[in-house]
Formats: C-alpha cells, structure tokens, sequence
C-alpha cells in the first residue's frame, strides 16, 4: 500500500504502461479496419445534455433508469448535463449541428473513447469502460447493416481472437412491431404473476425487453413466446434476407437467435451481438449493434435511416490477454544511455540525441555506480546500452553493448544510428535455433 490511502474511484481502472501494447495493438487494428472501409474519425464530447441521452437511449433502459453519472459545476449546480453512457446519440447529434447531412451521403463514422456507466463494477464491467464505436448515416440498405458486422467481426479476426460468436436478429419496424408486441403481451399477461418483478413491470413498459431477461424463474416462458421473426412485415423480411445474403457471401458464421433484443431502445431492424466466452459470464457481450432508422427523428432532427455498433475495448483486451494473444511488455526504449562518472549529462543527452536517430533512447541520469545502472537496464529490458566514461566522452564514442549477446564493441557517436539500424541491430534477429545471431565482435563489458 502507497503512504497514502487515496485511491481511484470504484469500478475504474489504470491502464498500465506493460498493458498499453495490447492497448494500441486494439486500437491500431480497429482505426485500420474503420478506414479500410472508408469510415472517417469523430470525436465528440464526454459531456453531453441529459435530455440527448434521455430521448436518444430510451427513458426505460438500465442505462438511463440506473446508469447516469449527472455533471454539474459549482458554478451551475441545476446543469443538467451527463458524462455520456454510449457514443451513439452524440455522434447523431454531431451529424446534425456540424451539417454532416448536407454532404454526401451515407456518411462512415467511427470514434475511440470513454464512456460512463454506474454499474456494479465486476470483472469485464467498469464504471468508466472504453468504446470502439462505428456509425453510418443516411443509407437505409441492409447492406451496411452487413458492412458494419463485418467490420466488427473482421476486427476481432485480425487481432487472433478465435471463438467468439456473432448472433443476429431483426426486431422489425413500426409497421411490424406494435402488432408483434401485443402478441407477445397477450403471451405474457396469463403468466404475469409467474415473473420476476422487474419483468412484470417490463410486460407494461417495455415488452420487448422480456426476451432479454436473465432471470432464471422466467427463462421457463421463452421457448413458448412468439417470435418476431416470424412476424415481420415484408419491407423487414427482405431486409434481414439480405443482410443473411450478405453475411453469407462474405463468409462470416453467425447464428440467428430469436430473442436477441438489445438493452437500448433505439434500435428496428437489424440486431447483433458478438460475445466470447473467455470474457466470461454476463459481461460476456464484446461488442453489438444494429439499425437504429428511429433515433433521428426520436432527438428531433429530420428522419434518416442510420446503422452501427460498438465494441468494449477492455473486454477484448481481456479476451486477448485470455486467449494468450496480447504481446509482451515492450521495453521502455532500445537503447539506454550509461553515463560512467561525473559530469557527463551533456555529453550523455547528446549521444541519446543523435541515437534517436534511429532508436528509441532512455539516459540514465542517476549519480548511482555503473553496476547499479546496468542492473537497472537488464531490469527495464534494453536490449542495448551505450555506455561512456569521462575519457570516452572526450573521444565522442560509446562502448555498444548487447545486453542478450554480451557482445561489446566502440562506436562513434556519430554512427552510432547506423550501428542501430543494422542487421543484428536494436531489436536483435533470431537464427533458427531461436538463439541471437552474433553482431559485433565480442568484447569485454566494463561493469
Ligand atoms: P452496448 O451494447 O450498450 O451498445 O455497448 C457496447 C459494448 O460496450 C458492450 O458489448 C460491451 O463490450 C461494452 N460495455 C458496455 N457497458 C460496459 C461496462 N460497464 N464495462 C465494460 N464494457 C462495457 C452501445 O453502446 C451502442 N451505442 C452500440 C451501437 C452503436 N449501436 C449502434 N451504434
């Protein structure tokens, strides 16, 4: 324990330096899949007005009844502002107040960032968790229901990750849905007393979201409900056709799961899930989506058909770590600079100075003995130190040591870049054996 007790908030985390690699590999792979489909970079705000997240995420969802961090100032304690629970509806409401609109048409939109739920925090389940969110506007083609999926799905693919499962859905629209709800509630009403409270109150609000409940005591009437697929008007029969069709073209597996619905209530049409197991448990769900024509109109801005998903990037970071893919703790550089004696820090900035040409380059600055620095950069994992006394300074060379090898030779600081970049070099090739090959001559370290 620090000297300190402060700690961070509850159900938040630190993401660490040795697990920022696995980090940047998730993010890297998720800006190269966005763009390699034309999608374009947006940030909006974290701040956003709780009546967007209100009209846009629904009054009755988790999110909204339970979820909401409120914001307020000292200054204007009555703001009615929110830290935003999900990208979605700020990303609408971006489209509309910068004229996204206006250009052409669909517009691919993807964003990176926190967002913010009160929830109780669990493995896989933050307060403050991490989105890769991905949108396009103003196309109603199921077609790009099926482009976002396999974004979504190609995505986890480059990163390694095997097992996971895509389950699909429609939910239909307008014309099909209020029909199929009161067929379900005509299901429901007899076996009211039967549910969970929660569900009972559901069965009034917000039908849809029965299918959804976990609750063992009413998993018994599912089987029995009447499915929406089986209810679709043609318009959303095609649709969901054609996002199969394409799916299957694209030879993406997925299984259709009649009660897939989802825990937000902009959604028609299209719905997906990807879960994997080795995230575990409820917080199962890496990532989902789907069609969501309503929202638009819903935050009163003029009608426009709109699909997309997000993903939890410390789930797939979880999914990664669990499944052995994410890479090892890089070291902080390539190269430490070793000052050996007094008085060398100018001369030991410069040769980190003209290494950067080609490397990355810690100093160590520390007044502690040549032993105890190289210690500490066997620790850290240099793969290279340089290391210079007073009169190696005066001659503006280094004494070029790799750490693995051994292997010790004099190089001038002026090619010292060079020396780096050869073969053999900063990050040292393996041979067959998966032993380092000799680079240098051998010579003998000084500490
Ligand atoms: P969502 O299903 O609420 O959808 O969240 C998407 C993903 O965010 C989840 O599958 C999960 O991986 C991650 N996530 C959600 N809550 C937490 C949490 N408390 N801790 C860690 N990870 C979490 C949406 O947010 C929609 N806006 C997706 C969308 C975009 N639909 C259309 N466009």
């Amino acid at each position: 324990m620090p000297p300190s007790s402060l700690q961070s908030a509850r159900g938040v985390r630190d993401v660490l330096p040795a697990e920022r690699a696995t980090w940047e590999l998730v993010e890297g792979a998720a800006r190269r899949v966005a763009r390699a489909f034309g999608y374009q970079e947006i940030e909006t705000p974290i701040i956003e007005p709780l009546e967007l997240v209100e009209r846009g995420v629904g009054g009755d969802t988790d999110v909204v009844r339970k979820e909401i961090y409120l914001v307020h100032s000292r200054a204007e304690p009555d703001s009615r502002l929110v830290l935003r629970p999900e990208a979605t509806a700020g990303v609408v409401r971006a489209y509309f107040q910068n004229r996204l609109d206006a250009g052409p048409q669909p517009q691919r939109l993807y964003t990176l960032g926190p967002m913010f739920r009160h929830d109780r925090p669990q493995a896989g389940r933050y307060r403050q968790f991490h989105q890769f969110d991905v949108e396009a506007f103003g196309s109603g083609a199921a077609a790009l229901d099926a482009e976002v999926i396999e974004m979504a799905v190609g995505w986890l693919a480059e990163l390694g990750l095997t097992g996971f499962v895509l389950e699909l859905n429609s939910i239909g629209d307008d014309a099909c849905r209020p029909a199929y709800l009161e067929l379900l509630k005509a299901y429901y009403r007899p076996r009211k007393e039967q549910l969970d409270a929660e569900c009972q109150r559901r069965l009034e609000v917000n039908p849809l979201r029965l299918l959804d409940c976990k609750a063992p005591r009413c998993q018994p009437f599912k089987a029995g409900a009447p499915r929406i697929t089986d209810h679709l008007c043609p318009a959303c029969g095609e649709a969901f056709a054609e996002v199969r069709r394409l799916l299957d073209a694209a030879g993406v597996e997925y299984r259709l799961n009649p009660y897939l619905v989802r825990g937000l209530d902009y959604y028609s049409r299209t719905v997906f899930e990807v879960s994997h197991e080795a995230v575990g448990g409820a917080q199962s769900s890496l990532g989902g989506g789907g069609r969501y024509d309503g929202l638009a109109t819903a935050l009163g801005y003029p009608n426009t058909p709109a699909t997309g998903f997000a993903a939890g990037l410390e789930r797939v970071v979880l999914a990664l770590e669990r499944q052995r893919l994410a890479p090892p703790a890089p070291s902080p550089a390539e190269l430490a600079v070793l000052p050996d004696g007094e008085g060398l820090a100018v001369a030991a900035a410069r040769v980190a100075r003209i290494a950067r040409g080609s490397v990355r380059v810690a100093v160590d600055y520390s007044g502690r003995s040549l032993r105890a620095k190289m210690r500490a950069a066997h620790r850290a994992g240099y793969p290279w130190v340089a290391i210079m006394d007073p009169a190696e300074a005066s001659r503006e060379v280094v004494q070029l040591r790799h750490m693995a090898s051994g292997e010790q030779r004099e190089v001038a600081w002026r090619d010292l870049p060079l020396a780096l970049r050869t073969p053999g070099g900063p990050t040292p090739s393996r041979d067959a054996s998966g032993g380092v090959r000799p680079a240098m001559p051998t010579g003998e370290a000084r500490a």
